[in-house]
């Protein structure tokens, strides 16, 4: 598939796969490679190593294999690189473009013989009508990172992609909902821990001022309708966005703290806010942080268990510590039976990822009227506070 002057798609779509190292990937996803014919030959990036034989057959419907002259990975994490060490044994005088950090994992992953070349932000190549140009993006999002660019064209790797796997190859073919929905699940759990170096990359990129018509991602479909949308959303989600909206999160054991969940969403909803409860044994991690991305407040409930957090709590707490939510209200509830231990050990952890903690409310056994009473209360005040910042 042609996206331009001599550049095809030779990717891979994977329709099935449902967990992306622990992601829920509902709709799938792509591994897009690109194939630049000119007067040399360059594929930019690979696929996922049981997408090769797919990868080889594209290539080879454009040109041969062993013709190649540059293989650039923009990225060494295996679902772009894992199909390398199987193309150099047939794309023998193919050398191998990377950043500094990509040399490294590349030669850890695949053996210290391979034919690197090492490039660094503004290096250009020449590859006959077209010219490339590097520019390194480390952090985004792991060390290694590097876009590639040429004439209005973007190719940065895992920036704006999404797990969405579609017939559709660009914006334009997808349904538009679905595809800023994935757009914001992919940032909210891959890239928001990012969020300040993603505000960085974006100002270098104005200044540099590369006129850009196409945003050619390694995940999902081909930004060509209006690239600008998806690096708006980017600059919304990078500075921490904050609707008039709760998350409420919780697990309960015997229905103490399920019963106060409830009791506080009652109390947020009364003053006009949008609010979504998710019990965690009944929801996917990946989900909920996607809503908290443009949430204003996050409570938590915890039943106590051997005077700790009960597990998917613990796995919650930890999950979303490591991505670092920006302008978030925090507030932690929970029940316990002889002795606490849940709330306390969530602020620990809320303290430690450096959150705002508005409040806690820990009950014993079950929840009194009058208890009940203060987490309508909770909600309540939480609402309105969002509401303040907002104004
Ligand atoms: Fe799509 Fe960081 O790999």
């Amino acid at each position: 598939m042609k996206i331009d002057e001599g550049i095809f798609w030779v990717g891979a779509i994977d329709w099935d796969i449902r967990d992306f190292h622990g992601y829920l990937t509902r709709r799938g996803t792509t591994y897009n490679a690109y194939l630049i014919k000119d007067e040399k030959k360059v594929l930019i990036d690979t696929v996922k190593y049981n997408f090769y034989e797919e990868l080889i057959k594209k290539i080879n419907e454009i040109t041969n294999v062993e013709e190649l002259d540059y293989i650039i990975i923009n990225h060494v994490e295996v679902d772009h690189s894992g199909s390398l060490s199987r193309i150099i044994e047939r794309a023998k005088r193919a050398k191998i473009i990377a950043s500094k950090r990509g040399e490294e994992g590349l030669r850890k992953y695949y053996g210290e013989n391979l034919n690197i070349e090492v490039v660094k932000t503004g290096d250009q190549l020449n590859i006959g009508k077209r010219t490339l140009t590097f520019i390194e993006a480390p952090m985004l999002h792991w060390p290694d990172s590097m876009f590639t660019y040429t004439d209005g064209i973007l190719m940065p790797n895992d920036a704006f992609g999404q797990h969405l796997a579609s017939s559709g190859r660009y914006d334009d073919e997808v349904d538009e909902e679905v595809l800023m929905e994935e757009a914001a699940k992919y940032y909210a759990n891959i890239l928001m821990p990012l969020s300040d170096l993603i505000i960085r990359k974006l100002q270098e990129l104005e200044k540099i001022n590369l006129p850009i018509k196409i945003i050619a991602p390694s995940h999902g479909v081909i930004w060509r309708s209006n690239p600008s949308k998806i690096i708006n959303a980017y600059k919304k989600w990078s500075e921490g966005m904050v609707k008039e909206k709760l998350i409420l999160v919780y697990d309960t054991m015997w229905r103490s703290t399920e019963i106060m969940a409830r009791k506080i969403a009652e109390g947020a909803i009364s003053q006009g806010i949008e609010v979504k409860v998710f019990k965690l044994r009944a929801s996917d991690a990946t989900d909920i942080v996607t809503e908290i991305l443009d949430a204003g407040a996050v409570v938590v409930g915890s039943p106590t268990i051997n005077n700790s957090m009960f597990p998917t709590v613990s796995a919650f707490m930890n999950y979303i510590v490591g991505l670092k939510p920006k302008r978030k209200i925090w507030a932690f509830f929970g029940s316990y039976g002889w002795g606490g231990g849940a709330v306390a050990q969530m602020m620990e952890v809320a303290k430690r990822g450096g959150f705002h903690i508005y409040e806690n409310l820990e009950v014993k056994y079950a929840p009194t009227d009058e208890e009940l009473r203060r987490c309508f209360d909770l909600g309540k005040r939480i609402a309105q506070e969002i509401k303040s910042i907002k104004a």
